[in-house]
């Protein structure tokens, strides 16, 4: 107690000097800076001329230095000539190649399917051939080797995450020995090949596969009636030895005894008769069920207007129906030209599977989603206006606000990647965090664990270990980042002195990046109404409370509260539990632990004009707990 005063007091002073200040000076220390020189990036450009280099036709179009390949498209430009595949291994971005219909020979290097970021291949539509070899991808999901003259298949197991399989038209004489493992599949194109192999016993399980067609090859197989119905006789025919069974004649007919001509031809006219009857009757019932589906469809037309699936012209965002074209801008990536439709596949069609559960946010829905270009982004639906912008109808004036917030970049702040407009609609992308938000790492994750059964092993490294809720310095260090973000957002729009206030700094509006690094997310108000920046002061010392107290659900009456036991001098006893169980940071944590809790008290002063100013929290902290050598800030 005795040894804690002089610091107190020191603390205290420092504050109140600050108190005294006027706080100018821009935070601009910690900004980040994205035109960096991008040297790093180069090699792509050389990689691609290098593995292309033997291929005739090819646009050796100036390719941006500065930017990762990620997508090589020449479908139906002529190529001709041998790819150097190995090389595009070395292109760590790229995630799709699509050379279809081109005139591409040669093998397929195995080494090219170790390219880190691959997901789709479409090489069909060529004169490819020799063996198919694949060395371990865990990312592709897509393949496409149609129409060449692969004549055998190997290591297709490694593709571990591969959904979409065609091979059809290529002269590959055996199964590929390990598709039963590939049990993420969904769609299998074998047909017109010379397969020998056993039908079902070499394939995945048939249960999770959408699309089947094992057509013309020559396979030994059962076919049961289920199967065909689900994939359709066609996917069966000339398939093997069963084929007879399925054949669009139908069943077989019993073995008759050998027949005189004319019974043969009396036959033959019979057969023809009846085909006929049964043509025309098809023929009369398809005309009646599309005339009545047309009405049907015309008065539905009539009732609710429009209806398109996802896939179409428009896209349900909630209830409100938008166009599909609408494009979505995201900021950083100015090439990746996705629209609406896409946000819509990645959602399952803005789908409750693909909703996160609100937390606190008080945007509309959200919805998380892997976009084309490895983009793992929340989408948020909003309803009204963002930070003020918005509130007209105007389109053009709202794209320039998201832009401008979109240039607020701070490590503390939540980054808004891009946006959509779409009518009425405004949808928002932010970067996904994995792992999640305040409240539910200081409350809801079991003690000591962190969320290591939750995170990949890989995604762990040692330097975590001690980041749990137990460790003082994590806590001061989140504290700490709360205190910059609001402080940058405080200062305005690049430093503009109009001040962007947040309005609900709570715990679960505080994400926390892979750093365990706090991210402010969800700031809607431009300074004026009733936001204030004092108020962001106020509810940024209850998190300071929270925080060190380990203690949830804050009302004024706990508020007073802690203020009262703070203000005589017993701020130690109610530290959270938790930071006591470890012994690390000793007296020392402690110490700076009801230091911290003299801020929370200054933040939290009845008074607004007796807070605090952001700026000057962050300098008192800086005292709190002076960062450690090596660590800048
Ligand atoms: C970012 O860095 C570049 C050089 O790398 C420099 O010219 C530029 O002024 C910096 N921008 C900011 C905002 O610091
Ligand atoms: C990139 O920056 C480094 C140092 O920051 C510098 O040495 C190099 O010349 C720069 N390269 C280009 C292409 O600007
Ligand atoms: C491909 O070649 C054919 C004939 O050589 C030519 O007619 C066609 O325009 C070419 N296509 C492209 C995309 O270059
Ligand atoms: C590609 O990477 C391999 C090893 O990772 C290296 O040996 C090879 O030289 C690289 N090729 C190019 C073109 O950079
Ligand atoms: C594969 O490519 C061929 C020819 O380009 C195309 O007809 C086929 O639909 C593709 N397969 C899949 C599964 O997309
Ligand atoms: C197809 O061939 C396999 C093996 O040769 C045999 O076991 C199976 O009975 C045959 N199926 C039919 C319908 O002939
Ligand atoms: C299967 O492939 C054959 C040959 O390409 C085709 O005629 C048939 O329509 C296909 N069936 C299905 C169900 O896709």
């Amino acid at each position: 107690m005795a040894s804690l005063m002089p610091r107190h007091q020191q603390v205290l002073s420092s504050l109140s000097l600050l108190l005294h200040l006027i706080v100018a000076a821009p935070a601009t220390s910690s900004v980040y800076n994205h035109s960096s020189n991008c040297t790093r990036l180069l090699p792509d450009a050389e990689i691609v001329r290098k593995a292309f280099l033997h291929v005739g036709s090819f646009p050796l179009r100036r390719r941006s230095a500065c930017h990762p390949v990620r997508r090589l498209r020449f479908p139906s430009k002529n190529l001709t000539g041998v790819l150097r595949w190995e090389e595009l291994a070395n292109l760590s971005s790229l995630l799709t190649l699509d050379l279809s219909g081109n005139s591409l020979q040669g093998d397929v290097h195995s080494a090219f399917w170790r390219a880190p970021s691959l997901r789709a291949v479409d090489a069909s539509g060529n004169r490819l051939g020799g063996a198919l070899r694949f060395d371990p991808s865990a990312r592709l999901a897509t393949l496409n080797v149609s129409g060449n003259r692969f004549t055998s298949v190997d290591g297709v197991e490694r593709l571990v995450a591969l959904e979409i399989l065609d091979l059809s038209g290529n002269i590959i004489g055996a199964v590929p020995e390990g598709l039963p493992r590939l049990t993420r599949i969904r769609r299998l194109d074998l047909s017109r090949n010379m397969m020998a192999g056993v039908f079902p016993d070499d394939f995945p399980p048939l249960d999770d596969i959408d699309f089947l067609n094992i057509s013309h090859n020559s396979f030994s197989c059962t076919v049961d009636a289920d199967t065909v119905l689900k994939f359709g006789r066609s996917a069966f025919f000339q398939a093997g030895n069963a084929s007879l069974l399925v054949e669009e004649s139908g069943p077989t007919p019993a073995p008759t005894p050998p027949t005189s001509g004319r019974e043969k031809h009396r036959r033959v006219v019979l057969v023809v008769v009846v085909v006929i009857v049964v043509c025309s009757v098809v023929v009369v019932a398809a005309l009646v069920i599309l005339v009545l589906a047309r009405c049907v469809a015309c008065r539905k037309k009539d009732k609710d207007g429009k209806k398109l699936s996802w896939a179409e012209e428009e896209v349900e965002v909630g209830a409100v129906k938008v166009a599909a074209t609408a494009p979505v801008v995201v900021l950083e990536r100015p090439l990746l030209n996705l629209t609406l439709a896409d946000l819509a596949t990645a959602t399952s069609g803005f789908g409750r599977e693909s909703q996160l559960a609100d937390v606190g946010g008080r945007s509309g829905a959200a919805y998380r989603a892997v976009l084309p270009g490895d983009l793992d982004v929340v989408v948020r639906v909003v309803e009204g206006s963002v930070a003020g912008i918005g509130e007209d109808d105007d389109a053009a004036a709202t794209a320039a606000g998201f832009r401008e917030l979109a240039r607020l970049r701070h490590p503390n702040i939540l980054p808004l990647l891009g946006y959509c407009i779409a009518g009425k609609e405004k949808l928002l992308l932010y970067e996904y965090m994995e792992k999640g938000d305040l409240h539910r790492w200081l409350h809801e994750l079991p003690v000591g664990s962190m969320d290591a059964q939750e995170t990949s092993i890989d995604t762990l490294d040692a330097r975590e270990d001690n980041q749990s809720v137990c460790d003082w310095p994590t806590r001061h260090r989140m504290i700490l980042g709360i205190a910059r973000g609001l402080a940058f957002l405080h200062q305005g729009w690049a430093g503009s002195g109009r001040p962007i206030v947040h309005g609900h700094l709570v715990p679960t509006n505080v994400l926390l990046g892979d750093d365990l690094e706090p991210r402010i997310s969800d700031f809607m108000h431009h300074g004026g109404g009733s936001e204030t920046p004092e108020k962001d002061v106020y509810s940024f010392g209850v998190l300071v409370l929270e925080l060190v107290m380990g203690q949830a659900k804050w009302d004024e009456a706990t508020v007073g509260w802690a203020r009262g036991v703070i203000r005589n001098k017993k701020g130690e006893n109610i530290v959270d539990a938790r930071l006591k169980e470890e012994d690390a940071g000793g007296s020392a944590a402690e110490r700076e632990a009801a230091e911290c809790l003299q801020v929370g008290f200054l933040c939290t002063a009845p008074s607004p004009h007796k807070r605090p100013t952001m700026q000057q929290v962050v300098g008192v902290l800086k005292d709190i707990r002076p960062a450690p050598a090596g660590y800048s800030s």
